[in-house]
């Protein structure tokens, strides 16, 4: 029996807001099945972790890293979750060494780190991406255009990588967090063609 890590027994939120929100964003469920069975799960600047938590209640092994990691000691019982306390952006060496089945970051962006996310992936193994796009400062933070995508940015970054499954660029108004934002979901799978035409595999969109 997984342990549960529902809506009961949240971290707390402090003076954080982005601990206040504790369901998984509609983009992660919707391709979180994409991601294979019992496969290793990164959560990248998790927060609280809503989206480890999520994962981990689906039978995924989760390593979850933020340089703030206080929202995320409740998961220290559990032996499925890494906890990896690491400051992303202070230059220090990637803090993995482990590829992994899905890779989901939301609500953050430091583009130097795009590399590693990519070779984070193991052959067949999913991105999900969620974060704050140019615009959303006529909404609210982020207002740095240094956190905020360009127009088709997720779709560079991935392009003749990985796979792209879906993806999305507009104003989201029915949230906690409205604003405008860009999501992808990709996978990588380029290279695994066993057809002739070397067309890569072909996922199944509604797996059970
Ligand atoms: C807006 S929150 C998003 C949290 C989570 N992904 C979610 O969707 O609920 C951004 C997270 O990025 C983390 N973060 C910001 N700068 C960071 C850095 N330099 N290194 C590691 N984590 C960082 C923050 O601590 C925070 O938890």
């Amino acid at each position: 029996m997984p342990m549960s890590y529902g809506k009961a027994d949240p971290p707390s939120s402090s003076a954080k807001p982005h601990l206040a929100i504790r369901n998984p964003s509609e983009w992660i469920i919707r391709f979180a099945p994409l991601v294979r069975e019992g496969g290793p799960v990164l959560d990248l600047a998790a927060g609280g972790g809503r989206h480890g938590r999520y994962f981990l209640e689906r039978g995924h092994p989760v390593t979850l890293v933020d340089r703030q990691t206080e929202a995320l000691l409740d998961l220290e019982p559990d032996p499925r979750a890494t906890v990896i306390q690491a400051d992303l952006e202070d230059g220090s060496p990637w803090p993995l060494n482990e590829k992994f089945a899905g890779v989901v970051v939301v609500n953050y962006l430091h583009r130097p780190l795009t590399e590693n996310l990519l070779e984070s992936l193991e052959p067949g193994g999913l991105l999900i991406y969620e974060t704050f796009a140019r615009g959303n400062e006529n909404f609210s933070r982020p207002r740095n255009p240094d956190h905020l995508l360009k127009s088709g940015e997720l779709l560079q970054v991935v392009l003749g990588r990985l796979q792209i499954i879906a993806y999305e660029h507009g104003i989201r108004e029915k949230s906690p967090l409205q604003g405008v934002i860009q999501r992808i979901c990709a996978v990588n799978n380029l290279d695994q063609s066993v057809r002739e035409d070397r067309e890569p595999q072909v996922l199944n969109l509604e797996p059970n």
